[in-house]
């Protein structure tokens, strides 16, 4: 298929928001955190911006890939917290790096960095780009009710980008839906107008997470093996699997029942929380900076998020 992964980077907050703080600003505990979410900190935005984590996250990919911003073809940010409603978090991410080319900002929640991904392969295999740069990044504390312990104990801020070339790393991805408004949402608050009166108070997240985490674990398990399919493989094949960090629980139910070992499946949700878009970038950074990923290796990517979305890829590791 169209791509391979050429480049990382990523942009990570300083300010660790410990579960021992948030004992102290609601009614909770380390145990409770730990054992139901497997989340020990999170990062949060002091005294970052989404735009400055996003340009120091760009420019290591691109100095890893070894090309030069003005070579991008297009820039997708998966993102659903950027700072303007218009210009997009991509727009101000390509004037940041002095570049014209196509830049837009893709809202798919946590599957966000995935979609991305496959809307690159159908970039590519038109032939619109040579070098794509998919972001995936949040400021997920913005969203968030300090006061509520049933979410606010579950998200961080942060993320990753990757730079993609045309090429034949891609073995297989799919994205889908299952639209629901009940289950994952952040309303937006519009002002009044002659015509609208606003009704609506609230701009940070609801969630019914024994629902979201009934579809988590089938969308993941649903992904992977679609994928597998239809790259002529199995669990088996499988060097590595990142999926979307949102909670321990889930990634390790999704993971005994593909039948793969520990260490094949990342599980690392307790350093960062769920970063949504973030998460997966952040990891693939990570894992390529240690020097954990090696040429050949064949990894599966998985993720599930507000929309409801879902996603899944394999790919194989090209970089030497
Ligand atoms: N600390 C202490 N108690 C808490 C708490 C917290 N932070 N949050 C909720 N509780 C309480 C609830 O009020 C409830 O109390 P009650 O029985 O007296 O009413 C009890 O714990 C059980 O709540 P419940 O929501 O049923 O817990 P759970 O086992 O489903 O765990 C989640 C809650 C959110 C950790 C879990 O459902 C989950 O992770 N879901 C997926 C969420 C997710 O990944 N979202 C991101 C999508 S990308």
């Amino acid at each position: 298929m169209s791509f391979e992964i050429i480049g990382t980077g990523r942009g990570e907050p300083d300010f660790r928001l410990t579960n021992a703080i948030l004992e102290k600003m609601v009614d909770t505990s380390d145990e409770w955190i730990t054992q139901r979410t497997g989340i020990s900190e999170r990062r949060v935005m002091v005294d970052e911006t989404m735009r400055d984590l996003a340009l120091k996250s760009a420019r290591e990919a691109l100095k890893d890939g070894g090309i030069t911003p003005d070579q991008l073809g297009y820039i997708l940010f998966a993102t659903i917290s950027g700072e303007y409603r218009t210009p997009s978090q991509a727009s101000i991410l390509a004037m940041d790096l002095g570049v014209d080319c196509a830049a837009l900002d893709l809202n798919a929640a946590c599957t966000g960095f995935l979609y991305g991904l496959d809307m690159a392969d159908a970039l590519f295999q038109a032939n619109k780009a040579e070098y794509i740069l998919v972001v995936g990044m949040e400021i997920m504390s913005r969203y968030l009710d300090y006061t509520d312990r049933r979410t606010c104990i579950l998200f961080g801020d942060g993320g990753g980008a990757v730079l993609l070339k045309k090429g034949n790393g891609l073995k297989a991805i799919h994205a889908s839906g299952k639209g629901n408004i009940d289950v994952l949402n952040i309303p937006n608050v519009f002002p009044d107008t002659p015509w609208h009166k606003e009704t609506e108070t609230r701009n940070t997240i609801e969630m019914n997470g024994r629902e979201v985490y009934k579809f988590a674990v089938g969308a993941f398990l649903d992904e992977l093996n679609l994928c597998l399919n239809r790259a002529g493989m199995t669990a088996q094949d499988l060097d590595l699997v990142i999926p979307h960090q949102a909670n321990s629980r889930i990634i390790e139910s999704a993971r005994e029942r593909l039948g793969v070992s520990e260490e094949t499946f990342i599980n690392q949700v307790a350093d960062r929380g769920n970063t949504s878009a973030g998460s997966i970038p952040l990891l693939l950074d990570e894992l390529n900076r240690s020097g954990k990923l090696k040429k050949g290796m064949m990894l599966g990517l998985v993720a599930f998020g507000g929309g409801l979305t879902s996603a899944g890829a394999i790919l194989e590791w090209t970089k030497e």
